[in-house]
């Protein structure tokens, strides 16, 4: 089964709207997927649909918000009627938030968690039958934080080791079935997801200025590199890849204090 270059097969991506999630949309529409756009935002994911027509590709819009389980199981529903079914999961929604173990407020720790872990677990419960069905494949967002501690991060690292799990124990319990999950894990990549966190632009500058010095290869990420890794995963390139979380991160995951 070849997924690359086939019109027929559709990919759900959730965070659509912006950065890595937006990337990952542009490069499974140009490989002619069909793609399904989530997000909260509608004229966000509209713009990203209509430039996706405008270069000939095929792009529908399911806006939703992914920490209500009722909007999941819409979406899920809605984009099936639609399109036909779900080769293709990517879960890249997500938000971040400041907080140590002292101040983490237990709002801030439901609200990373939702949106972060409850969310892409109760997406691909909901596409599990239709992946099965085509013998699909999902990819998680996660992050080096998810691999290795660090402070004043708290929910956000937990979350993502959440994510993690998520995906080795999906993985096991599919695989008979056909469908792989794997899961990508970026270091900082220069999208909206910090500046959505409260940063100020003057403090994301400086965020950005520092990351030069904490990835080894000497710079941030592009949301580009991310959907380029999370497509060759998605792809039968990728056929006897599964329960993997992979770095992407320049190296910083290697680091430790000395
Ligand atoms: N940027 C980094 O440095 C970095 C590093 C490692 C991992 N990641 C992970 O990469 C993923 C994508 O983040 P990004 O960096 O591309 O950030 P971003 O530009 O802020 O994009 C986040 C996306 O999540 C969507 N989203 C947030 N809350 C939602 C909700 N309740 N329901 C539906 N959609 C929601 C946003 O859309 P709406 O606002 O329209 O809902 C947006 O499309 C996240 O899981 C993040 O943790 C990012």
């Amino acid at each position: 089964m070849d997924l690359e270059k086939d019109s027929k097969k559709v990919a759900v991506i959730t965070g659509a709207s912006s950065g890595i999630g937006k990337a990952c949309a542009f490069r499974f529409a140009d490989e002619g997927y069909s793609v399904a756009l989530v997000a909260r935002r509608s004229e966000e994911l509209s713009a990203v649909a209509r430039e996706i027509e405008a270069k000939g590709g095929k792009a529908s819009v399911f806006p939703g918000d992914l920490t209500d389980e009722k909007q999941i199981e819409d979406i899920v529903n809605n984009i099936v009627t639609t399109l036909g079914g779900i080769d293709v999961l990517v879960n890249a929604a997500g938000v971040i938030a400041n907080g140590t173990i002292e101040n983490t407020s237990i709002e801030d720790w439901d609200r990373l968690m939702n949106i972060n872990l409850r969310a892409p677990f109760y997406m691909l419960r909901c596409a599990a039958p239709h992946l099965i069905a085509g013998k699909g494949s999902v990819v998680n967002v996660s992050s080096v934080n998810g691999q290795r501690a660090f402070p004043n991060v708290l929910a956000y690292c937990v979350s993502k080791a959440g994510v993690d799990h998520l995906t080795r124990c999906a993985a096991l319990e599919l695989a008979g079935q056909g469908v792989r999950v794997n899961a990508v894990n970026p270091g900082v990549v220069r999208t909206n997801l910090h500046l959505n966190s409260g940063m100020t632009d003057e403090e994301y500058r400086q965020f950005l200025e520092r990351s030069v010095t904490t990835h080894p290869l000497g710079r941030v990420g592009e949301p580009e590199e991310i959907a380029e890794l999370i497509f060759f995963l998605a792809s039968d390139k990728a056929s006897w890849i599964t329960g993997e979380t992979i770095l992407i991160d320049g190296g910083r995951g290697q680091t430790c204090a000395r």
